[in-house]
């Protein structure tokens, strides 16, 4: 029944999904044949029932008898594999043969967290992961150094032009095998601040931004337009150096870069997902902010109350969101390899993407799934700021005499652009622990 050949990812997760659909449900819906992007299925007369997998990406199918659209359009009948769907409606339930068509929602994703050392991501396949968003510990700033001796022991710090680099090949390991899992065309997103550090009476800067590029460069990457994340300080004592004499001043450090790379050429499997491109648009006044190369956005709160190290090291939430909107698709999955306390997993869930989070500290994953799982009001937030903005944003235009030409009629609201007219924004309505140990997996649910 399940024998077509077909990518293989698809394959093992309809086939694992059809397995338990049967087993659960027997005769409720005989899957027929599949393409990658086709069903072709036969349902018993006023039945309903769904298909779930539990491995991300999730295949979540609800067959519902209600009153089917005529004609079936060829584009209508595209449906993702790769994500959470479910079937509005189908033709003829009366036990014949009838094709599914699909109104493309994402309705569940899946958050998965691993204890382990993301050197090695074995736990992953080839191709999986859409998108990386992360930020590493910080190559020659002094709260990483013991973490990079604990990598590699020879790092002495008396060295410190060797141990810059050879904290650097620790990381290289983790870019190499982010490239065999991310898919042709994914992107890569890695927030990095560059250190200043006095060893041995000599100040100097370690530029981690250059060295990070060249790794990608040499992994044949294309080095796309950078991301300055200015995070200014107001403290008195930041200047560094002579006083007020020149020259041995040393300029401030107030920034931090978000490098972004694509691997290879554009993405082809988007030529399929059309439906799910629109519906993840986001909107004409936020690409006009978001696609600027100045963020500046404040810190966030790095105090941590339980776990083994005094600072979470966390980036904010509105950074790594606004890069997952700009940089992959619903359902996408995002891997975050050097996850900490989960604010990709959370920027995840809040985008109705999949995401997986690999991190060393056994004591921080704890605090992770507990800030993930009290996170609804936070996140049901996220979406509504967004939508005020956009309604503030509207009555501005329209008071100061310009068009808003267009209606998006999910959101019920104009919108600039024909581009958004399909964007929608999922609710979180569920988060739910499916796994508590490693690897911890919990799943969001929408509507
Ligand atoms: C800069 S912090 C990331 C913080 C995260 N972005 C957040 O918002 O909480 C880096 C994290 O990587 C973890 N880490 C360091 N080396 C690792 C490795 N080899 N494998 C997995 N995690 C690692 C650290 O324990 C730390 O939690």
């Amino acid at each position: 029944m399940v024998n077509d050949p077909i990518n293989p990812i698809a394959r093992n997760i309809l086939q694992f999904g059809v397995k338990r659909f049967l087993a659960s449900t027997p005769n409720m819906m005989t899957l027929m044949r599949y393409e990658p992007m086709r069903f072709t299925a036969k349902v018993p007369a006023g039945k309903s029932g769904k298909l779930v997998c539990t491995h991300p990406p999730i295949v979540y199918l609800r067959i519902a008898p209600m009153n089917p659209p005529s004609p079936i359009s060829k584009s209508s009948i595209t449906c993702e594999l790769a994500f959470s769907f479910y079937t509005d409606c189908g033709r003829n339930l009366l036990g014949n043969d009838f094709i599914l068509w699909f109104l493309i929602r994402v309705v569940k994703t899946v958050h998965t967290i691993f204890h382990s050392d993301s050197r090695s991501l074995s736990e992953l396949d080839v191709g999986e992961v859409h998108l990386v968003v992360t930020s590493p510990p910080y190559p020659m700033i002094e709260m990483w150094d013991s973490i990079f001796q604990l990598m590699n022991p020879d790092i002495d710090l008396t060295l410190p032009s060797d141990a810059f680099e050879l904290m650097h090949m620790e990381l290289d390991k983790v870019w190499e095998e982010i490239d065999r899992v991310l898919i042709d065309g994914g992107i890569v997103c890695i927030n990095i601040g560059n250190a200043t550090r006095s060893l041995n009476g000599s100040f100097r800067m370690y530029p981690s931004n250059v060295r990070i590029t060249q790794k990608f460069i040499e992994l044949g990457y294309s080095v796309l337009p950078e991301i300055i994340w200015r995070k200014q300080s107001t403290a008195p004592n930041k200047f560094m150096g002579s006083g007020m004499l020149p020259p041995n001043a040393y300029v401030t450090q107030e920034h931090e870069y978000i490098l972004i790379f694509r691997k290879g050429e554009l993405r082809e499997d988007l030529e399929d997902k059309k439906q799910i491109r629109r519906s993840s648009a986001y909107f004409w006044e936020e690409r006009n902010m978001w696609f600027s190369d100045l963020w500046n956005l404040v810190g966030t709160q790095q105090s941590l109350e339980k776990g083994g190290r005094k600072r979470s090291a966390a980036y904010p939430f509105e950074l790594v969101y606004r890069l997952i909107q700009m940089f992959s698709v619903k359902g996408d999955i995002v891997l975050d390899p050097f996850v900490g306390t989960g604010t990709t997993s959370l920027a995840s869930i809040a985008s109705a993407r999949s995401s997986i989070g690999v991190e060393l500290d056994q004591d921080i994953i704890g605090l992770t799934i507990d800030r993930l799982l009290s996170s609804i009001p936070k996140l049901q937030q996220t979406r509504e700021s967004r939508l005020k903005n956009h309604s503030i944003f509207v009555s501005d235009r329209i008071s100061k005499g310009k068009v808003v030409k267009y209606h998006n009629e999910h959101i019920d609201s104009p919108v600039v652009t024909k581009q958004e007219k399909e964007l929608t924004l999922e609710k979180v309505v569920g988060l739910e622990l499916l796994q508590d140990s490693n690897p911890c997996m919990l799943s969001a649910s929408y509507e």
